[in-house]
């Protein structure tokens, strides 16, 4: 086991805003380029001091150091679902597996601890390295929002995906 998971603090504010200063990163997950440090904190103090019941974020932490975050967001204690979000920040690890290593543990959370049933995600089409870890983690291609979203510059398709536990839990006795 590589990664762990942790809430996120103002202490990781300065690894943040490095993150927010890689242009590539901020294109694949659709943040504003350009974006001062102030403004940055600012965005980042209000989601943690107020995150609202419906919606948990935790740091995805490796060898002491925060490279990124999984969210479980909208979620519905009624029906048992949330929607998944995750970022690795540091682009340097990316295709390492981090990825799908915090998000089975983020999904394992939300399935096991959060009593959550069903948990779905959307990917912007073009976002290739997204499309193939929602794969990965085993989650079912349900959907296609066409000419849904604006992402890097152009209108583009949105795919929804969805996890059930059974699928989840299965998949990880394999
Ligand atoms: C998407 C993201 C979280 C993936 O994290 P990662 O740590 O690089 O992912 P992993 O190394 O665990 O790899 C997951 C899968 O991605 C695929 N992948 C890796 N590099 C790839 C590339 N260059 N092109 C296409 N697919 C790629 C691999 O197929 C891998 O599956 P495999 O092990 O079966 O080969 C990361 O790229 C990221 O933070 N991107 C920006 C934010 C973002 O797009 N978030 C998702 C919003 S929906």
């Amino acid at each position: 086991m590589n990664v762990r998971l942790r809430p996120i603090t103002s202490d990781d504010f300065s690894t943040i805003v490095r993150w927010s200063e890689d242009r590539e990163f901020c294109l694949a997950i659709d943040w504003s380029v350009d974006l001062s440090r102030a403004q940055v904190e600012e965005w980042w103090t209000r989601i943690l001091s107020d995150p609202g019941d419906d919606f948990l974020r935790l740091g995805v932490e490796r060898g002491g150091q925060l490279v990124g975050y999984v969210d479980l967001a909208q979620q519905d204690r009624q029906v048992g679902r949330a929607e998944f979000g995750i970022a690795i920040g540091e682009r340097r690890l990316w295709a390492q597996g981090l990825g799908i290593e915090a998000g089975q543990l983020m999904l394992h959370h939300g399935f096991h601890h959060l009593g959550l049933t069903r948990v779905t995600a959307q990917v912007h089409r073009p976002n290739v390295r997204s499309l193939a870890l929602m794969r990965r983690l085993g989650f079912r291609e349900e959907g296609l929002l066409r000419r849904h979203a604006l992402y890097q510059g152009g209108v583009c398709d949105v795919v929804i995906f969805g996890l059930l536990q059974n699928e989840f839990d299965a998949d990880r006795c394999k």
